[in-house]
């Protein structure tokens, strides 16, 4: 690597598709040995930031490197340093798994004992040994994935970009999966992900950003996010006067985001505040004549705060 740190960067990166801007200032850095999981709903950009990093589209402006390596000005030397796992990919249906490999090795410069090397290791590392005479039309979802990883694996590079690898598979393959990535950054290797499954970004990544219509809504370690996430809860509450009156109140609260009346008697509240904030709320409410019978707070999920932060909007 051209620099010691970080193995991705991405400066304000824009890409604009006529007036749909796909990527809008996109900035953040993946360091090696980390797992970034990139989070946002259908259409946020995801796939098209990380086509700019793998180097096969451009952006309207911004940079963005990977290794050191600009991907705008040195896109051969970045492609180099990244192995990329597209959302969707074709396998060359009458070619077996390991001609697969090894033409993809041929095509990164591994000549003789070197490329028997390097398709037997991505082969044993993704499980694929005993699949090495199966022609690639014959393989499940699953294997396919593999396939892919391996393929993305197969020139040792500094860089993983991982377009949803996780989407279709199995619980246990996703286990797998999740084993693999992190068996990779414990190498050293910098790993960014995308997925729609927010719970399992959780449990495998060390950052991961929000992005919705192109911009990031959050970014940075988890355990920031996860305090963020423990700022967060959800009250639910059990009136027993007249709901209207403390739904009005509720919404009037500055602490107080959304507020739905579940039925006749229960109330949901986003609540951004403290344990203290949260009794003051309370004594608040009966001061001002409401019954309440029941009053308790659950913690947000990663999916909540994924949920608070994002609109839910599709450009
Ligand atoms: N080649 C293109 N031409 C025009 N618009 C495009 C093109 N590629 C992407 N877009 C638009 O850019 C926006 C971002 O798309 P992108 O595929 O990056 O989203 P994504 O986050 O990967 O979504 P998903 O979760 O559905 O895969 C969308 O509004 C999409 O319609
Ligand atoms: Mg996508």
């Amino acid at each position: 690597m051209k620099r010691s740190q970080p193995a991705i960067e991405v400066y304000n990166l824009h890409r604009f598709f006529g007036t749909t801007r796909a990527v809008d200032d996109v900035s953040f850095q993946v360091h090696p040995g980390e797992v970034f999981g990139f989070i946002g709903p259908n259409g946020a950009g995801k796939t098209t930031t990380m086509r700019i990093l793998a180097t096969l589209d451009q952006p309207s402006f911004g940079n963005a490197y990977i290794a050191g390596f600009s991907v705008v000005e040195e896109p051969e030397q970045a492609r180099l340093r990244l192995g990329f796992m597209p959302d969707y990919f074709n396998t060359y249906p009458y070619v077996n798994v390991w001609e697969y490999l090894d033409f993809f090795a041929r095509a990164y410069g591994l000549r003789g004992a070197r490329r028997h090397q390097a398709v037997q290791e991505v082969m044993e590392f993704t499980g694929l040994i005993s699949l090495a005479e199966k022609p690639t039309r014959a393989l499940s979802k699953g294997m396919k994935q593999r396939l892919c990883l391996a393929r993305a694996l197969i020139h040792d590079p500094d860089v993983l970009i991982l377009d949803e690898p996780a989407a279709g598979l199995d619980p246990r393959a996703r286990v797998e999966l999740r084993q693999m990535i992190r068996h990779l950054a414990n190498q050293g290797k910098a790993v960014l992900i995308s997925s729609h499954i927010l719970t399992e970004l959780g449990e495998i990544c060390d950052s991961v950003g929000i992005i919705e219509q192109g911009r990031l809504k959050a970014a940075g370690p988890l355990e920031l996010i996860r305090q963020r996430i423990n700022q967060y809860s959800v009250l639910q509450l059990e009136v027993l006067s007249d709901p209207q009156q403390a739904l009005g109140l509720l919404q009037q609260h500055e602490l107080v985001g959304e507020v739905h009346l579940r039925n006749q008697h229960v109330l949901w509240a986003q609540f951004r505040g403290d344990k203290v904030q949260r009794a003051q709320l309370l004594s608040y409410l009966v001061n001002q004549g409401v019954k309440v019978a029941e009053f308790s707070a659950q913690e947000g999920s990663l999916e909540e705060v994924f949920l608070s932060l994002t609109q839910g909007q599709v450009q």
